[in-house]
């Protein structure tokens, strides 16, 4: 272990893990989260299949846990996620037009409003853009164009006008065709007085493919007014030393600590043993626990 915890940092950023309360009865899980960390970010339990499996039919027992978790901890909450292609309930796939807007709306504000107070942040948007830049053809997009974009941060920010509302997105640390599609977008939403107020690099990563232009990429956006969060970071081992991930980690922390603007780092679960990364070993403390030098280098990091 080691001699400070992680959370325990002069410097200004926070520094989360996604959680899931179905790891609770792992003690060292509990007490790891809780030691280590100022923010958490429910796994997958705020999502839109988990909360409302049915229409009308809520299920918020485990999005409660870990609000109750967090607070217990003194922990921030990233709330995670409200419009996204994936983990959308079965009923809502049939929906089409007028009705589809109705229910995306709704269950935007149910959620918003069950949490009103206790959320940091709200990945509102998820996914949207393909790689080149161009908008995923979803069930959203599919139906709304990018209208529905605009619809439901202001759907998020009546129901918790105190939430900062982000848009969250992968492989967009870079400054490559999807950032810059991002980057547009919010460009647009901005100007159209749409109330936006974050990006979320996700940084699923691998040692060795860490983008030198990250803090710059970073940057482009602090420079439209918006905040920036690293929000699911997670560093595959790939075929190289613990070592060298341990710089990789420090390289994605020095990113954020020198881009004024940056707020804080989410790890997306901080132990190999429940990652959704089953085979590459990509986070900082291993599946018996043990904190590999990532965890060293992300505590010097944040000095
Ligand atoms: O809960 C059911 C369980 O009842 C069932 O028996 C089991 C059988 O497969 O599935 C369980 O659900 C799984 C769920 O995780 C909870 O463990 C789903 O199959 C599985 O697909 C789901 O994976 C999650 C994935 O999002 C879904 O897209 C991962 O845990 C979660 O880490 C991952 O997180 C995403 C972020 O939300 C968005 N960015 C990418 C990131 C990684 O994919």
């Amino acid at each position: 272990s080691i001699a400070a915890h992680l959370k325990d940092n002069a410097n200004q950023i926070y520094i989360g893990t996604a959680l899931s309360p179905s790891h609770f009865s792992d003690a060292q899980y509990q007490s790891i989260a809780a030691a280590e960390f100022n923010s958490l970010t429910p796994e997958n339990e705020m999502k839109w299949d988990a909360v409302e499996p049915s229409q009308g039919n809520y299920n918020y027992g485990q999005a409660d846990q870990l609000v109750q978790f967090a607070q217990q901890n003194g922990m921030k909450i990233r709330g995670h996620t409200l419009v996204w292609h994936s983990q959308v309930p079965g009923w809502v796939n049939g929906l089409s037009g007028d009705t589809l807007h109705q229910v995306m709306i709704d269950h935007i504000t149910n959620e918003v409003t069950r949490y009103k107070g206790s959320i940091y942040a709200w990945d509102v948007v998820n996914e949207m853009f393909n790689e080149d830049g161009s908008y995923r053809q979803s069930i959203w997009y599919n139906n709304f164009q990018t209208q529905f974009v605009a619809d439901a941060f202001t759907a998020a920010a009546a129901a918790d006008p105190g939430a900062k509302l982000y848009i969250n997105d992968y492989n967009i640390e870079s400054i490559n065709g999807k950032s810059t599609g991002l980057l547009n977008l919010v460009t647009q939403l901005k100007s159209q007085g749409v109330p936006i107020h974050g990006v979320g690099f996700q940084a699923h990563l691998a040692v060795g493919q860490i983008p030198s232009d990250l803090a710059a990429n970073l940057q482009r956006f602090t420079a439209l007014g918006l905040e920036v969060a690293i929000t699911e970071l997670d560093i595959k081992q790939n075929g190289q030393s613990q070592d060298a991930q341990a710089q990789a980690y420090t390289q994605v922390i020095n990113a954020c600590t020198s881009t004024s603007g940056c707020v804080g780092v989410t790890i997306w679960g901080f132990t190999d043993k429940y990652s959704w990364i089953s085979s590459d070993n990509a986070c900082p403390w291993d599946g018996n626990y043990q904190a590999k030098p990532a965890v060293s280098a992300i505590e010097q990091a944040l000095k």
